[in-house]
């Protein structure tokens, strides 16, 4: 019984769980600042924290822009837009010079949620990305005459520390780190920060790490418990104190091609990135 209670008001660490307030209505939008969500390991829940975290700000009456930059398109699949069907995507942008972002960006289900979508187009960029001038900071260029209207801009990187996922550091204010509670979570992430902070000092100097994000929590296992312990150790407050636990409803509404705030609107899952949101604004990273 007394569980529950301790539960309610200590995080997955011990840390007391503040109470993050709904965010106040905004008078007006823009301009946005940028998160790349960015792990270079795979399956850490990058794609299901960009779409949920970004459904969950667009209910608080935030203007979402999410950038697929993963060649393998699942933010857009997972907003129910087909792959196959785009004639004109991230990539046209990337590399054409005349291409216009207005008629790239196309609305989703949610209201006051955009998507930028891609597709495997963009697995060609990579490489015809590094002839060109200034090659680090083109999706930076791309972003700069929408950024006026959004909050915020979530960039869905694959799962590398290649051009692209360079190109998303360098147009970002922001990074979140989604880590699986498994055991070998933490491998790679002293890479991954290092890549970061080379991005920060040699094309960006104003890029930050917004937080690590524990994903597929499950408070039965001893071991996840073990996990984010560890995190916390290595990386103090860095770690957020909202956990994503572990359930079936993700991969099922990716099957339904809806965010789960939407999918199932009352389930854990859907309060935990809506409490994510509300922990990004009471820090300070989202508007
Ligand atoms: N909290 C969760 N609980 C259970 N399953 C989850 C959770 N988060 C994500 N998943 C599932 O795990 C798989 C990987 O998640 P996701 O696609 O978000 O990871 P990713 O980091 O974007 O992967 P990639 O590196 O391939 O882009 C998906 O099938 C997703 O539905
Ligand atoms: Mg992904």
């Amino acid at each position: 019984m007394s569980q529950e209670t301790t539960e309610q008001q200590l995080d997955a660490v011990g840390r007391p769980m503040p109470d993050f307030p709904v965010p106040a209505p905004l008078a007006s939008h823009g301009p946005a600042r940028v998160i790349a969500m960015c792990n270079q390991k795979g399956g850490v829940g990058k794609t299901t924290t960009t779409i949920n975290l970004a459904a969950a700000l667009a209910e608080y009456g935030r203007r979402v822009l999410i950038v697929d930059f993963d060649p393998q398109g699942a933010a857009s699949v997972g907003l129910g837009i087909s792959p196959h069907e785009l004639d004109r995507t991230v990539y046209n942008l990337l590399m054409e010079r005349d291409a216009d972002i207005h008629e790239v960006v196309r609305r989703t289900a949610v209201p006051g949620l955009d998507l930028l979508p891609a597709n495997i187009d963009l697995s060609a960029a990579e490489v015809q990305l590094v002839g060109e001038v200034a090659r680090e900071s083109v999706l930076s260029r791309a972003l700069r005459p929408v950024l006026d209207d959004y909050d915020l801009v979530l960039v869905d990187c694959q799962p590398s520390l290649g051009l692209l996922t360079v190109n998303a550091l360098t147009a970002s204010h922001g990074v979140l780190i989604p880590l699986e509670c498994e055991f070998f979570a933490l491998r790679g992430v002293a890479l991954l920060i290092e890549t970061i902070e080379k991005v920060r000092d040699r094309l960006n100097p104003r890029l930050e790490v917004d937080g690590i994000l524990a994903t597929m929590y499950d408070s039965r296992t001893l071991h996840a418990r073990e996990v984010v312990t560890r995190v916390r150790e290595a990386f103090g407050d860095t770690l957020l104190h909202t956990v994503i636990g572990r359930t079936v409803k993700f991969p099922d509404a990716t099957v339904a091609a809806e965010p789960i705030t939407q999918y199932a609107p009352t389930h854990a899952g859907a309060e935990a990135y809506r409490r994510l949101a509300r922990e990004l604004v009471a820090r300070g990273d989202a508007a």
